[in-house]
C-alpha cells in the first residue's frame, strides 16, 4: 500500500502540482495550508480528474504531519522555521522533503550563503527527522509536463539517510520525473544554486517557467 503524504502549503504552485500527481499515482495525500477555500478548490479539481483520489483537507499542519508517513512543506524558505516549529514534535523518524530554494527578493542570489542550504537549515530545525532534498530543480508547471522533447526531467534527490533517499526516489518517479540520487544533504547547496541559475536562464530566454535539468549519459 502507498504511503500517506502530508503536503503543507498544498494550494500553492508547487504544492498543488505535487498533490495532483501523487494523488493520481495512488498516494493518500493530506493537504494543509493557510487558505481553506483554496484547498477546497484544489480538492474539487483533483476529484474531477481523478474521482478515486484519496485526498483530504486537514485543518492544521501539525495534525496532517502527525498522521502522515512523509511530510512535504511546499512553502517558502522564509516560512520554513515557522512551519518546522509547528510540526517538530510529530515528525520524529519521518522523512521530510525540502523543496525550498532560498531565493532573495530579486531572484538573483540565495539567502543562505555558500556554507549551508535551505535543506540543511531545515534539518537543523528538525533534528529527529530525515530531511531529503528533492523537487527543487523543477518548476511547478513541470508537474503537468514532466517530459519535454522525449526527455523526462531529472529530479535530484539528496540526503544523509540512504533508505530515505531511495524512498523519496520512488515518490519522485511516481510523480512523473526521473529520480537521480545526487549525494548527501550538503549537495543541496549545489541543487539550490542550480535552480537559481535555471530561473535566471528562464527569465533571460523566456522559457515560460517550463524547463528543467536532464543529465545525458552513455548507458
Ligand atoms: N514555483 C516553482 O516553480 C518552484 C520550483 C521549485 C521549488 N520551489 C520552492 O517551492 C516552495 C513553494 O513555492 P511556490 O511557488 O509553490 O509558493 P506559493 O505558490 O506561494 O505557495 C506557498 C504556499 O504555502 C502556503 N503557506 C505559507 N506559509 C504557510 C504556513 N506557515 N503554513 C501553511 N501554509 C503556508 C501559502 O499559503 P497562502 O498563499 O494562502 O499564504 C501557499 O499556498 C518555495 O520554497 C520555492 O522555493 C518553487
Amino acid at each position: 500500500m502507498k504511503k500517506t503524504i502530508a503536503v503543507i502549503g498544498a494550494a500553492g504552485n508547487m504544492g498543488s502540482g505535487i498533490t495532483t500527481n501523487l494523488a493520481k499515482a495512488g498516494y493518500r495525500v493530506l493537504i494543509a495550508g493557510n487558505d481553506q477555500s483554496k484547498l477546497s478548490s484544489l480538492l474539487t479539481k483533483i476529484k474531477s480528474n481523478t474521482p478515486n483520489a484519496d485526498v483530504e483537507i486537514i485543518d492544521c499542519s501539525k495534525e496532517a504531519s502527525w498522521e502522515a508517513d512523509i511530510i512535504i512543506p511546499a512553502i517558502s524558505y522564509q516560512a520554513q522555521a515557522a512551519v518546522a516549529s509547528k510540526i517538530k514534535d510529530v515528525v520524529t523518524g519521518k522523512i521530510v522533503i525540502s523543496l525550498a530554494n532560498p531565493l532573495n527578493d530579486t531572484y538573483d542570489g540565495l539567502l543562505t550563503g555558500a556554507t549551508t542550504s535551505a535543506a540543511e537549515e531545515l534539518a537543523k530545525l528538525l533534528p529527529n527527522s530525515k530531511v531529503v532534498k528533492a523537487f527543487n530543480t523543477v518548476f511547478a508547471a513541470d508537474f503537468n509536463t514532466p517530459k519535454l522533447g522525449g526527455n523526462t526531467f531529472d529530479v535530484f534527490v539528496a540526503g544523509d539517510d540512504e533508505e530515505a533517499v531511495s524512498e523519496v526516489s520512488e515518490i519522485v518517479k511516481d510523480a512523473g520525473f526521473n529520480p537521480l540520487a545526487a549525494g548527501k544533504l550538503a549537495v543541496s547547496r549545489t541543487l539550490e544554486n542550480m535552480m537559481l541559475m535555471l530561473i535566471g536562464l528562464s527569465m533571460k530566454n523566456n522559457y515560460n517557467w517550463l524547463a528543467g535539468w536532464k543529465v545525458l549519459h552513455n548507458a
